[in-house]
């Protein structure tokens, strides 16, 4: 399914002249750490439970941008666990990711994503090809927009972390499978992951011809969050910097994914990107990723930048991040998919650089610096609100 873009990136997308309906959100890794921490917290949002902290899109600029409300999203997903979502939101309150009696209070909310929940892929042994994979998953996706008679539906791949496929290698990787799948379901997509996703050689000519509005990469929620505050800063103050070297402990099941030295390869490429982009050239250091599996979903990233100061003078500051990692990323998920189906809703087809605010690595070149992107979000949600 795909519609004509006109030069400002106006399409007849499908879906765009219903206001009234609701909006599906479709997680690839729909079971993962950072899926059901979204899932239960829309759910806890929407219900009044809990104030919606770290979700820009309910500040003020948003509020009359025509974004969904979040009593309006459906969920829905690929996986290939089958562990009940219900089961892992109560390991997620046991390791003080979600609130305690959080599981049991949107218990309902989370059964029914549960049931919308489709096998993922590919599994050892499959023997479908890459076209018939895209198919199968789109025909989920088509399936769940009827059923429900949803007005659009965003992908949002917060799958595990692939290693960069290789030049020769004759698969598209899954996340490109997926990433296909949403063109062709018409469904705008977000990639919150360092994984391939749109970005394969191969679909250049089917995302060019979309239709559909698209933003990635990787989604920016701790240290290169901070990278994206303070490396504009040593540049603005005419600081050199000679060295900026990082380090991440983490466990849960991005830990363990980033265990695998080819993936942490993809995600240390978009945290360095930051620093390229700012400085002009990548300066010394490097970052490392160690699975330290008893820190579950918490992560301490330590950063080390060396700079000089007046007359040569040699100066150092180091910063110290502790987070919640799937806390830091589930109200970005949430903004992503309001966004992505409003720009949907609007007729905006191709990639959307608006949103560079969210990513280490932006699809449709933006500023690295966060000041700049949330000034270019700003403004996105005033020329939304003029067409809402
Ligand atoms: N949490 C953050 O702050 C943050 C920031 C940026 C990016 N990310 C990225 O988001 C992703 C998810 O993180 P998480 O902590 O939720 O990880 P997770 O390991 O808890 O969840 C990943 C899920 O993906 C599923 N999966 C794996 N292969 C699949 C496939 N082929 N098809 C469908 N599902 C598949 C797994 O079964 C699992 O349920 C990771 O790639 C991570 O790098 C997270």
């Amino acid at each position: 399914m795909t519609a004509h873009a006109d030069r400002e990136g106006r399409t007849d997308a499908p879906g765009r002249a219903d206001n009234s309906g609701r909006t599906g959100v479709w997680f690839i890794g729909a079971r993962g750490s950072v899926a059901t921490t979204a899932t239960a917290g829309c759910a806890a949002i929407a219900a009044g439970l809990h104030p919606p902290t770290g979700m820009v899109t309910e500040t003020p600029p948003f509020a009359d941008s025509g974004l969904p409300p979040l009593t309006s999203l459906v969920f829905g997903g690929h996986d290939t666990l089958d562990c009940p979502l219900a089961k892992r939101a109560e390991v997620l309150a046991e390791g003080g990711v979600l609130p305690h009696r959080l599981p049991s209070a949107v218990r309902a909310e989370l059964d029914a994503a549960d049931a919308e929940i489709r096998p993922g892929g590919p599994l050892p042994g499959d023997t479908r090809t890459d076209e018939e994979l895209i198919a199968a998953f789109a025909a989920d996706l088509t399936d769940f927009a009827h059923r429900h008679e949803l007005a659009r539906t965003v992908v949002i791949n917060v799958s595990s972390t692939e290693p960069a496929p290789g030049p020769d290698d004759p698969r598209l990787p899954a996340s490109s499978l997926y990433a296909a799948a949403a063109l062709r379901a018409g469904c705008s997509y977000a990639n919150f992951t360092p994984s391939t996703g749109l970005r394969a050689p191969a679909l250049t000519d089917t995302v060019a011809d979309c239709g559909l509005p698209h933003a990635g990469r990787d989604g920016k929620t701790g240290q290169t969050l901070l990278r994206s505050v303070l490396a504009p800063m040593f540049l603005q103050r005419a600081l050199p910097v000679r060295a900026w070297s990082g380090s991440n402990l983490l466990g849960g099941g991005d830990g363990a994914a980033l265990a695998d030295p080819a993936a942490a390869a993809a995600k240390n490429a978009g945290k360095e990107r930051v620093l390229t982009d700012t400085f002009g050239t990548a300066p010394e250091g490097e970052v490392h990723i160690d699975d330290v599996p008893a820190m579950g979903d918490w992560k301490t990233a330590w950063d080390h930048i060396a700079f000089d100061g007046f007359l040569g003078s040699r100066m150092v500051l180091q910063t110290i991040w502790q987070g919640c990692d799937s806390a830091l990323a589930a109200p970005l998920a949430l903004d992503l998919a309001r966004l992505l189906a409003r720009s949907h809703e609007a007729g905006l087809s191709g990639p959307r650089p608006e949103l560079g605010f969210y990513f280490k690595d932006p699809d449709g070149g933006t500023s690295a610096a966060l000041a700049e992107q949330y000034a270019t979000l700003l403004a996105f949600a005033e020329r939304l609100r003029g067409q809402a």
